[in-house]
């Protein structure tokens, strides 16, 4: 694997489209789990700078708190509970512009105001979800919802 993070300049999809070159190759190299959701959630927040990127992992019937890059958050999210929770419910990535909108969000801090969460699949069944959250409103579209949903994938 390199031994650093290429970043692209230019604009989100070609942010994205390098740095899904560099997971693929990151992960062709790798086979544990935990030790490529830590270098994914590094190499996501070190090409966007968000403020909360990370994984759970469900275990025992629970979202069980993952590697993830940012500050404190809550360990354990229930089925249905809040974006994580949806996600794992509906098997469905949840773009959410505005967090106060989204009824019974899990707040871990108050600074987050939108939030992406993509659910991780093995075999039709929801294996964990990669979650990140930014400062500011509005701030995941489709594009961000294309290369993570791409990048979620690869788990
Ligand atoms: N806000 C999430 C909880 C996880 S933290 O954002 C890291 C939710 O509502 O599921």
């Amino acid at each position: 694997m390199a031994e650093h993070l290429e970043i692209a300049q230019g604009g989100k999809e070609e942010k994205y489209e390098v740095l899904y070159r560099q997971v693929v190759d990151l992960m062709e190299d790798e086979p544990d789990t935990i030790a490529n959701m830590a270098n994914v959630s590094a190499m996501i927040q070190d090409t966007f700078h968000f403020w909360w990127t990370g994984f759970y992992r469900v275990l025992d019937g629970v979202l069980v708190l993952g590697p993830f890059q940012g500050p404190l958050a809550c360990t354990r999210i229930k089925c249905g509970k809040g974006v994580c929770g949806t996600a794992w419910k509906e098997k469905k990535t949840q773009l959410v512009p505005d967090v106060e909108q989204f009824p019974g969000h899990i707040a871990c801090s108050s600074a987050s105001k939108s939030e992406i969460v993509v659910p991780l699949m093995k075999d039709g069944e929801v294996t964990g979800v990669l979650d990140i959250d930014s400062e500011f409103l509005s701030t995941f579209d489709e594009t961000d919802q294309k290369w993570l949903e791409k990048i979620a994938a690869l788990f």
